[in-house]
């Protein structure tokens, strides 16, 4: 993974690989690497197909080059609380989704939560689409994403996860959008003088197998593997929820960043210049699945 250990899809895969060497009488042994110091952003996959890691936990917003319906999950202000978020993967579209994954070899097997993200940049407290305005924004690897900062007139930079503080330094970038746990963790507090807390789009993650590792496994260990993930995805969600809450508070405590807060108003002037990230993706996945997206977001409301 590309994240620190100390965040909850760190301490998920901890937790998991304790589980799993106590459950099988230390038979299977899971070796978890934060930080990016096995792969990083945009290597991930390739390690995951030619077996050089058996398992992943990318954000769905990197799985969407290769599968442009994940695009979904990056939609802006599709997601009103994480119950909506959850609602979608866990239903009809998320099994569609996760079948998708199997033509190209992958298994998902579970997904969890980073959170709601929020933007950071260097220039200006952001309120209205205005004050986006020729920012250069560090995004992940995907075209929703690209599309949203470009209609708030911003730039958007696709890069890997661990290369954005050092960018944020020099000022390759002056902004960029995550959730607390990672602005925390990655001290882009550090380096960052304003954050907007809009929880305009969801960050969550695909946990990920190769198709034919899983498939090989003896079924009983598979079965305790299997078992032991949806126990600790509910563990990893719990996790999320909380950790966001008091990272937010310790963030604020510290006085560094300058915190602005959207109001309802604010909210649905922004989501309103973003209409055309929703009419681009309707263009490339079709508009049935965008309505589904919006459809459940209703029903969270
Ligand atoms: C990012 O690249 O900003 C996130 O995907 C990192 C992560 O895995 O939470």
């Amino acid at each position: 993974m590309v994240v620190s250990e100390n965040t909850s899809k760190g301490l998920a895969a901890k937790r998991f690989a304790d589980l799993v060497r106590e459950r099988t009488g230390g038979y299977v042994e899971v070796q978890v690497f934060p930080d990016s110091k096995l792969y990083k952003d945009g290597e991930e996959f390739e390690a995951l197909k030619n077996g050089a890691v058996q398992m992943l936990a990318p954000a769905t917003s990197k799985l969407s080059t290769m599968f442009p319906e994940w695009q979904l999950f990056d939609l802006p202000f599709a997601f009103p609380d994480m119950k909506t978020a959850h609602s979608l993967m866990d239903g009809s579209l998320g099994q569609e989704l996760f079948a998708d994954l199997q033509k190209q070899k992958f298994l998902g097997l579970a997904m969890w939560d980073s959170g709601f993200k929020q933007f950071t940049n260097n220039e200006r407290p952001l309120r209205t689409p205005e004050d986006f305005q020729g920012l250069r924004f560090r995004i992940m690897t995907s075209n929703v994403l690209k599309d949203q900062f470009e209609a708030l007139g911003a730039q958007a930079l696709p890069m890997p996860f661990n290369d954005v503080y050092q960018a944020l330094v020099n000022g390759t970038v002056d902004a960029e959008e995550n959730t607390i746990s990672n602005i925390n963790t990655q001290k882009f507090n550090q380096t960052q003088k304003y954050l907007t807390l809009s929880n305009h789009g969801y960050l969550g993650y695909v946990v990920l197998t190769n198709l034919d590792f899983w498939q090989g496994l003896p079924p009983q260990v598979r079965k305790i593997l299997e078992d032991t993930l949806r126990e600790v995805t509910i563990w990893e969600r719990e996790r999320a929820g909380e950790m966001d809450q008091k990272q937010l508070v310790e963030l604020e405590q510290e006085g560094k960043l300058k915190i602005t807060r959207l109001s309802q108003g604010e909210k649905l002037q922004l989501q309103k210049s973003l209409n055309p990230v929703y009419e681009r993706l309707s263009k490339e996945i079709g508009q049935d699945l965008v309505n589904r997206v919006i459809r459940n977001s209703r029903k969270g409301e």
